[in-house]
């Protein structure tokens, strides 16, 4: 039997690769930056916001989806700075908070629960996974605090309630464009093999929306393959798809799982070409698949190339931080956290937040949110009335591995 790279050797490569927030539970679940967690928890419920104002980060720092998590800290730790630099919110700072979302449901809710009950933060950037939105979503929605998901993909995320929004594209829009991408690079795909996590909501979202663009495009989807997010051994379903013969293989999982499916694959033979989902978009799935990784296609809601100020402030202040260029999961966690600041902003100017109650405070950013536009680093975005991203520009990148196998990076295709 062919060697596995288990997740969490992965997992633990990537955090030793990075250098970034995969601490364990005493340094992550309640960790704050700048200043400690007593100034949030001052914030009154009834006597109006008092500064710093504490916005909630409920994000995966731990277990294998901080693979994804740790892009989304990296991003939100620039947003901080950048936008308190600027003079925050018409002078008042902001302050993150964090709260380890963990990888399943249940360390989201608590997340989020801590966000909302105990350091009273006006609006929440979060969680990690669609799979975790739909459970800790309505903790927020009965609580009326806003929640920006970003990198909540899943059809039915802003449906959850009126306060759920998210800055992260839906698949809908983002997963069709790297079918198309494929197809213009190689003519010759005509057979199609899918694989999917059936435990995870978002891989079961892309797969119907891949499993239509491929029938769409007159292509042959020969045959589904399912598997589980824990899965680190693929031979059985490889092997099935393979027999087949497929042109193109399009896997919709998560970074650990779907980087050791892409290695299977490859080291059974696989020479056409890979499609991975939304949640392998991160260059920390270079530890898991490493050389085997090259030529991947993934779709992108996000370009380092994006024109305008804020996009060449965010990439510089990244670069400079982390010596590579700016990931989608990133990109979309600043412009959460710049969406509540630019929110707050036009709030304060209407009625000086720190008079308003957290209460009517949440509700009005929660409207204002919904009535903004932003420019953002993904570039100009703003809501439908549900809470649905409204964003123009989509890109393809394909991965590109040094001989090393180490180092690799997104090359965007034109
Ligand atoms: N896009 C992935 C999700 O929605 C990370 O779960």
């Amino acid at each position: 039997m062919k060697k596995t790279i288990g997740s969490t050797t992965a997992f633990l490569a990537s955090c030793a690769v990075l250098l970034t927030a995969c601490g364990g539970n005493n340094t992550s679940t309640n960790t704050t930056s700048n200043t400690d967690t007593n100034t949030a928890t001052n914030t009154s419920a009834t006597t109006g916001v008092s500064a710093p104002i504490p916005i909630g980060i409920a994000v995966a720092q731990t277990s294998n989806v901080a693979l994804l998590g740790q892009e989304q800290v990296a991003g939100v730790k620039i947003a901080e700075k950048y936008f308190n630099e600027k003079g925050g919110i018409n002078g008042t700072k902001i302050k993150l908070v964090f709260q380890d979302a963990g990888g399943d449901e249940n360390s989201a809710i608590n997340a989020f629960q801590t966000l909302i009950n105990k350091d009273k933060v006006v609006g929440i950037v979060g969680p990690t996974l669609s799979q975790q939105a739909f459970s800790a979503g309505p903790i927020a929605e009965r609580a009326k605090v806003p929640v920006l998901g970003p990198s909540n993909t899943a059809k039915g995320i802003p449906e959850i309630g009126k306060y759920i929004g998210r800055v992260s594209a839906p698949i809908s829009i983002v997963a069709p464009n790297a079918v198309k991408a494929a197809i213009k690079q190689n003519s010759n795909i005509k057979k199609v093999a899918v694989f999917y996590a059936q435990n995870d909501a978002y891989s079961k979202s892309e797969t119907e929306i891949f499993q239509k663009t491929v029938k769409d495009s007159g292509l042959e989807l020969v045959t589904v393959q399912k598997f589980q997010t824990s899965d680190t051994d693929f031979q059985a379903q490889a092997t099935n798809a393979l027999n087949l013969k497929p042109d193109l293989i399009i896997i919709s999982g998560l970074a650990a799982d779907g980087g050791n499916l892409v290695r299977q694959l490859r080291e059974l033979g696989y020479k056409g070409t890979i499609i991975g989902g939304n949640g392998l978009n991160t260059s920390n799935v270079f530890t898991v698949c490493k050389a085997l990784c090259d030529g991947v296609m993934i779709a992108q809601a996000y370009s380092p190339q994006h024109p305008g100020e804020i996009n060449a402030a965010f990439r510089q202040a990244y670069e400079q931080q982390y010596k590579k260029e700016p990931p989608q999961f990133s990109a979309q966690a600043f412009a959460g956290v710049q969406v509540y600041v630019d929110a707050l902003k036009a709030l304060d100017k209407k009625t000086k937040i720190s008079t308003i109650p957290l209460n009517k405070l949440r509700t009005e950013l929660n409207q204002q949110v919904l009535a903004g536009k932003y420019n953002t680093p993904l570039g100009e975005i703003s809501f439908t009335p549900e809470g649905e991203v409204v964003q123009k520009d989509f890109y393809v990148a394909q991965i590109k591995m040094e001989n090393n196998g180490s180092n690799g990076k997104f090359a965007f295709l034109k």
